[in-house]
């Protein structure tokens, strides 16, 4: 079977750090008969905006639907408002595509020293409920400019939507034979929507029995996050306070150059999206310093998700071997490579695993 892949590679470093996740795609085909696939180019990012008045085109999301998966680079420029290339681009795929999954590894890859300077294997995910919660539309602001000025910003959470989140965290665990689920809360101020987030994570850790459950406040989680991040398992969060989460792992395991996700689809309906957690770092665009390794292991999760561990596993072994040597490594982890280097070096390293 020929897997199709539309590459979205956006803005500013997306393209460039895409490139090299493609790159080692590519190699990993020229070595691996059972793997074919085949990419479209998709340039729908702030230039495109700029020229048509829009980030996508109508039939945007239909071109998208028939393909197995997407990899996503990064988008935002400063010609553009940011709230424009996200709730035009990324969130109508995130939404129209029911990806109501993001899932991020916080692994401490061999190699790497943790920025908390302290010697323990950090291996966690999270999984962050992707399509309601905190982000929705729901909401508005009256009266501009005057004292009673006031805005208002709902928080939508449904039965559906809560259920399917923490049965995805649960499957998880048992599949990768993960211990504990974490449950991110704040249900000691959120009457409402945390208590309810509390009740339905708990049904369905009732029926789990066998996997370890807690549950912290997520100011409290914030602080075990850097005081003990090896005791972390699946950590389980909602929208906001898993966008938040996520950074912060990403910054105790080496910074956002070494961050990746997947916004899943489970049900398979469409296709998935994977994409380096960061952005579009204008400050170091155009430069070739992007360090390629969250976006190369964006595409290893996309590998598995397509149904080959196999091949994600070599990636990620690549990647390490890469890391461990530390002879090819962009600035932001201390060396002088460009983009390109470390994506041949992974690539070249794939042969010899
Ligand atoms: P950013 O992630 O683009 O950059 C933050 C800092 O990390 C910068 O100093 C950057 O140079 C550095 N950095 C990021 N990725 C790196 C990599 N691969 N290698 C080395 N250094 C790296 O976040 P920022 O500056 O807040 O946002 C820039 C633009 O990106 C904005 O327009 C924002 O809206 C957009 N953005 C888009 C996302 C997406 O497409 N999913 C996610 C986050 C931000
Ligand atoms: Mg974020």
């Amino acid at each position: 079977r020929e897997y199709k892949i539309a590459v979205l590679p956006g803005d500013g470093i997306g393209p460039e750090v895409t490139r090299e996740a493609v790159k080692v795609l590519e190699r990993i085909a020229e070595m691996d008969s059972s793997f074919r696939f085949k990419t479209k180019n998709f340039n729908w990012n702030s230039e495109y905006y700029l020229e048509h008045g829009k980030m996508m085109p109508e039939d945007g999301l239909e071109q998208l639907k028939e393909f197995d998966a997407i990899l996503f680079g990064a988008i935002g420029d400063p010609r553009v408002p940011d709230p424009v290339s996200i709730w035009e681009l990324i969130l109508p795929i995130r939404k129209n595509f029911q990806q109501f999954i993001n899932f991020r590894p916080v692994k401490l890859l061999q190699g790497l020293e943790s920025t908390l300077k302290k010697e323990v294997p950090i291996d966690f995910v999270i999984v962050r409920e992707n399509s309601e919660g905190e982000y929705t539309e729901s909401g508005g602001a009256m009266f501009h400019g005057e004292t009673r000025e006031m805005a208002l910003q709902n928080m939508v959470m449904t039965r559906q939507g809560v259920e399917q989140i923490a049965r995805f965290a649960y499957d998880y665990a048992r599949a990768n034979g993960r211990e504990k689920v974490t449950n991110a809360t704040k249900s000691n101020v959120m009457l409402h929507t945390m208590t309810f987030w509390d009740r339905l994570v708990e049904e369905v850790a009732a029926e789990n029995k066998d996997i370890d459950y807690e549950r912290y406040y997520i100011d409290a989680l914030a602080a075990y996050f850097v005081q003990r991040p090896e005791t972390f398992d699946v950590v389980l969060a909602s929208n906001l306070f898993g966008d938040i989460l996520s950074d912060l792992g990403s910054a105790i395991v080496g910074g956002l150059g070494l961050a990746p996700s997947g916004n899943i689809n489970p049900l398979g309906e469409f296709p998935s999206m994977f994409e380096a957690v960061h952005g579009s770092a204008p400050d170091i665009a155009g430069k070739g310093i992007a360090n390629p390794i969250a976006q190369i292991w964006s595409a290893a999760l996309m590998l598995e998700h397509l149904g080959r561990k196999d091949l994600h596993d070599l990636v990620l072994q690549a990647i390490e071997e890469v890391l461990v040597e530390k002879k090819v490594l962009t600035p932001d982890i201390g060396g002088n490579a460009t983009t390109a280097d470390v994506g041949d070096a992974i690539s070249d390293k794939l042969e010899r695993i």
